[in-house]
């Protein structure tokens, strides 16, 4: 049986913390699953690592839903949690209960959405018909490109009053989480005192509930953007190209395919074939 909402609310409450890995693709998610990490987080972030946009303001209903089954079919121990994508839940209320909808017919067991106060009563009405709901304040990737770029968020007196105001505003609507995105240290530790549901931090320093990365920055494999929080494993980036020039080496040279690699014919039928085709 896999990990429950329940589950990831009862760790804060047991002084547990939580890891959280994005997660887009069959293979990665077995291996995820396998490693034990508690969420599987289906990302918007998917729409730049994935498919190579320059941010997540282009990702569709479809492809969140595509990313979803595949990482479905590998889950096996991990909650499932996926990302609303841009304007697939701020036109209403009624557009934002049919695309969580479609996001567990897809195989998520909760649906994450951004945005603080002025989303609670998508929340709520979401949260109403039985679909938990993972917030995400402190930097919203979805409309921060429009207003001001990557910034930390929660760095002065008004900014920190604001993010405390909204992470109470998603508790009392009904969120189980709430991920805290490039919040000043200080203001997230005191989001993750004051709320009952645990804090997801990104950039958000060691004062959050659990983490989250997302798996190609952890393994080293997404060269574009190289934020000050993210920490690389591996550098996984360097190994698949040295991999990949010594396959195409070897190729060249005649050294791939070797005898282990390849299938033989029987060699009674290899003869009656030679025999027929006179070679
Ligand atoms: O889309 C995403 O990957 C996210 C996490 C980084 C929190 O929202």
């Amino acid at each position: 049986m896999h990990k429950s909402v329940q589950d990831i609310i009862n760790m804060k409450k047991k002084e547990e913390k939580i890891s959280v890995i994005t997660s887009y693709d069959y293979t990665l998610a077995s291996l995820c699953d396998q490693a034990g990490v508690d969420i599987l987080l289906v990302g918007d972030s998917a729409g730049m690592v994935m498919l190579g946009y320059e941010n997540t303001i282009p990702v569709t209903m479809d492809q969140m839903c595509i990313f979803t089954e595949a990482v479905s079919r590998a889950r096996q121990n991990s909650l499932l949690v996926s990302d609303l994508p841009f304007m697939s839940y701020q036109t209403s209320i009624d557009e934002a209960i049919r695309n969580s909808g479609r996001l567990i017919k897809s195989g998520a067991d909760a649906i994450k959405l951004e945005g603080g106060a002025v989303m609670t009563e998508t929340i709520s009405a979401i949260t109403d018909i039985g679909i938990p709901v993972m917030g995400h304040i402190g930097l919203q990737p979805q409309t921060t490109m429009l207003y001001q770029g990557y910034k930390v968020q929660g760095k002065t007196k008004e900014s920190a009053l604001k993010l405390i105001e909204d992470a109470k505003e998603l508790e009392e609507s009904g969120v189980f989480s709430i991920v805290l995105e490039l919040v000043s240290h200080e203001v997230a530790e005191i989001i993750s005192e004051t709320v009952s549901v645990p804090t997801i931090g990104i950039g958000s320093g060691s004062g959050c509930n659990g983490q989250v990365l997302v798996i190609q920055d952890l393994l080293g494999m997404y060269e574009k953007i190289k934020p000050k929080f993210v920490k690389k494993y591996m550098n996984l980036s360097e190994d698949v190209v040295k991999a990949v020039k010594n396959y195409k080496n070897e190729v060249e040279l005649g050294i791939f395919p070797a005898q282990e690699n390849w299938f033989s014919m029987d060699e009674i039928e290899l003869k009656k074939l030679r025999d027929e085709i006179g070679r």
